[in-house]
């Protein structure tokens, strides 16, 4: 006879179609029976479309019972809300002072850092005021899902992400909803998306220090918060306002990180600090938590955003930024 442990190493490297990622990443197993007759395998299919669910049945049946000694194998689907099968490790909620600063870009850069890096990592966008987190990686496509759950949309390199934006038929008619109906939508999210086992969570907040984020913030189990900020805020005002607030909240602050720091001039070889000197140093000690980068403005950073292309984007900060970001999190 097998081993359980066997048959659930070979269960967890299977890939389910359309998601990027395994039966073992998602978290789907719920029991292996091993008795004479076969193994009896039982498996949540939460997120599954019908498709999904019969070409998974399939390609575990096959699997298994070409293992030595393994007999019949079947499959049983039971219903499981994805709620029961998350196991999120750390939530870090990216949060500024107000629109436009790049906190989206920010939500975007330390998902793509900490996914180098090695680690399995989702997006959750709770932003829709501004260019949203799936327009910025070029994914479009309608979650998959069933009652007991959706799947969040992958991205190139595998990232996971979930926002509102891929769920209305008309992009852009988001931005119209009222607070309330936003802040019931993205606690759903926390519910029904099946993130699975995930490293890491990145939440881009709404912008502001209004009830909006504060309503997202409340609803996720935070392990911190990164506060974004431009060199020609009125920073103190801004920054102390987030972190009064995330300090209400109990949330810690993992660091700040100063977007549109200078803009580098390769002809004179020179940092030009465009909006204003950077602030940088003030900051970290105005919030008492590191300052995890400064990002230059790039116009190259700007084009691979509105193509969706975000996740090429070589720039050396993408490095520094999971360097002192893990750091931090040790
Ligand atoms: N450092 C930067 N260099 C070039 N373009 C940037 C930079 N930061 C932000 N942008 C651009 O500015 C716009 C606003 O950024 P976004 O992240 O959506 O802001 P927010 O989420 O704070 O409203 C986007 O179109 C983005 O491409
Ligand atoms: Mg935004």
């Amino acid at each position: 006879m097998v081993e359980e442990k066997a048959v659930r190493e070979a269960l967890e490297g299977i890939g389910i179609i359309g998601t990027k990622r395994t039966i073992g990443q998602l978290n789907l197993i719920r029991d292996i029976v091993i008795s004479e007759e076969g193994i009896k395998i039982y498996l949540a299919n939460t997120g599954l479309a019908p498709m999904m669910e019969e070409i998974t049945k399939n390609t575990v049946q096959k699997t298994i019972e070409e293992m030595d000694g393994a007999g019949k194998v079947t499959v049983e689907y039971t219903g499981v809300k994805a709620q029961e099968l998350n196991e999120v490790k750390n939530i870090i909620a990216v949060m500024s002072g107000k629109g436009g600063v790049g906190k989206s870009l920010v939500s975007g850069l330390v998902a793509i850092a900490l996914k180098r890096a090695g680690y399995d990592v989702g997006i959750l966008d709770a932003d829709i005021t501004g260019p949203s987190i799936p327009k910025m990686f070029g994914v479009s496509l309608s979650p998959t899902g069933n009652e007991s759950g959706i799947m969040p949309v992958m991205s190139k390199t595998g990232i996971g992400m979930m926002s509102i934006n891929l769920i209305l038929p008309d992009e852009g008619e988001a931005v119209i909803w009222r607070g309330p109906l936003i802040a019931n939508a993205i606690k759903q999210f926390g519910n029904d998306v099946l993130w699975g086992k995930l490293d890491y969570l990145i939440i881009d907040l709404p912008p502001g220090t209004a009830d909006a984020p504060l309503t997202v913030m409340q609803s996720f189990p935070i392990t911190g918060v990164i506060i974004v900020y431009t060199p020609q805020d009125l920073v103190d005002m801004i920054v102390r306002k987030a972190l009064s607030m995330a300090t209400k909240l109990e949330k810690k602050v993992l660091g700040v990180v100063e977007n549109m720091s200078y803009l580098y001039v390769p002809e004179i070889d020179k940092k030009i600090e465009i909006f204003g000197k950077s602030r940088g140093e003030q900051m970290a000690k105005t919030a008492n938590a590191p300052l995890l980068g400064q990002i230059p403005i790039d116009p190259e950073m700007a084009k691979l955003c509105d193509a969706g292309s975000i996740e090429d984007y070589e720039g050396e900060i993408i490095t520094s930024l999971s360097e002192k970001l893990l750091e931090v999190l040790k």
